[in-house]
């Protein structure tokens, strides 16, 4: 029985919060089980935007960290660094020779850069070919990745094309699985819980922080039910439960606010405690053995390729 083969890869984007947790990371885990699964961390994306050296190598190591604690199971799922696999950069050369520029310049990536008018280096340009060697090189079958990720998608699927008109069929077509939409988890004021709206519920923070966020939820001084103590309550308790806990505390929004900082606490402290007791060194390990993994399959691939365009 051959599991399909499923690959990710993520950029870090800061500290994660329970929006974050909820809507991308637990179903990203759960449908890593179903597949042969790669999760990679796009740091040679990263760097066409980062300029600084340790920030760099600490999101790598920070953003591991966090899918470990979170669930990830690296027996299971093969965790590694893009660059620590230089088949990706040298397949996305010979992707780039098929690939014309009137195409590249479709590329929303690119394109809203240009019209926010920032100057935009040639690594964003090539981005999509970059990603397009990210999955073609592992005969990736399915794709999980958020709406904005679409288009490149079908970067990746028409380098395939474009290859296989070339020369001959050697990639899989990738399919994306775009999240149908989740709930989406509000924040502490009511609305889309977002880093940018600083309205967030962090994931891996200390209790203090927990209780500050929580008791900072916007309680409508109307009518008995604090609608956004409740909305976020409902990730962690049945609704039969919390029917109750709300009646028997009717109007004293300190009381069900206390209730919900323990429900999340007790949610969350087993994920927390693991976190911190990951190590960079263990993180270096997992890593290390998940380029192994990756790098075995990508070289053979690329050797064929290489054979197959002439290079060998
Ligand atoms: P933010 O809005 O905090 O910048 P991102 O845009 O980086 O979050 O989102 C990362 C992932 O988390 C995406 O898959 C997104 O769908 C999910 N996500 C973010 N916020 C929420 C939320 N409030 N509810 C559900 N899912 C969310
Ligand atoms: N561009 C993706 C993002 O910003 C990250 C990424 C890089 C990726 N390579 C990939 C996603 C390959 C899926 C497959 O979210």
């Amino acid at each position: 029985m051959n599991k399909k083969r499923l690959l990710t890869g993520l950029q870090s984007s800061g500290k994660l919060h329970i929006g974050n947790y909820f809507g991308a990371l637990r179903p990203a885990i759960e449908l890593f089980e179903k597949y042969e699964s790669f999760l990679m961390v796009a740091d040679l994306h990263a760097l066409t935007s980062v300029r600084e050296p340790e920030l760099l190598r600490q999101s790598t190591i920070d953003v591991v960290k966090d899918y470990l604690a979170a669930g990830v199971n690296p027996d299971e799922v093969t965790l590694f660094r893009q660059s620590d696999v230089p088949a990706h950069a040298e397949l996305a050369w010979v992707l780039s020779c098929l690939m014309p520029v009137s195409y590249l310049e479709l590329a929303h990536s690119y394109k809203d850069k240009v019209a926010k008018g920032l100057e935009a280096n040639a690594g964003l340009f090539t981005y999509p070919v970059l990603m397009a060697a990210d999955i073609l090189l592992y005969d990736t079958d399915v794709v999980p990745v958020g709406k904005d990720q679409q288009q490149h998608i079908e970067y990746a699927r028409e380098a395939a094309k474009k290859f296989r008109v070339a020369y001959e069929g050697l990639f899989t077509e990738p399919q994306g699985i775009f999240k149908e939409d989740v709930a989406v988890v509000p924040g502490t004021d009511g609305a889309k819980m977002s880093k940018s709206y600083k309205n967030t519920i962090p994931l891996f923070a200390s209790q203090d922080e927990i209780k500050k966020a929580v008791m900072s939820i916007v309680t409508d001084s109307a009518g008995d039910m604090p609608i956004n103590v409740y909305s976020i309550h409902r990730l962690f308790k049945g609704e039969a439960e919390l029917a109750k806990l709300y009646e028997e505390n009717k109007g004293k929004y300190g009381n069900l606010k206390n209730a919900l900082i323990d429900d999340i606490d007790a949610y969350f402290a087993a994920m927390r405690e693991k976190r911190e007791q990951i190590t960079d060194a263990d993180v270096e390990a997992v890593l290390k053995k998940g380029a192994e993994k990756a790098n075995k399959i990508a070289e053979a691939k690329l050797a064929e390729v290489y054979k197959v365009v002439g290079l060998r």
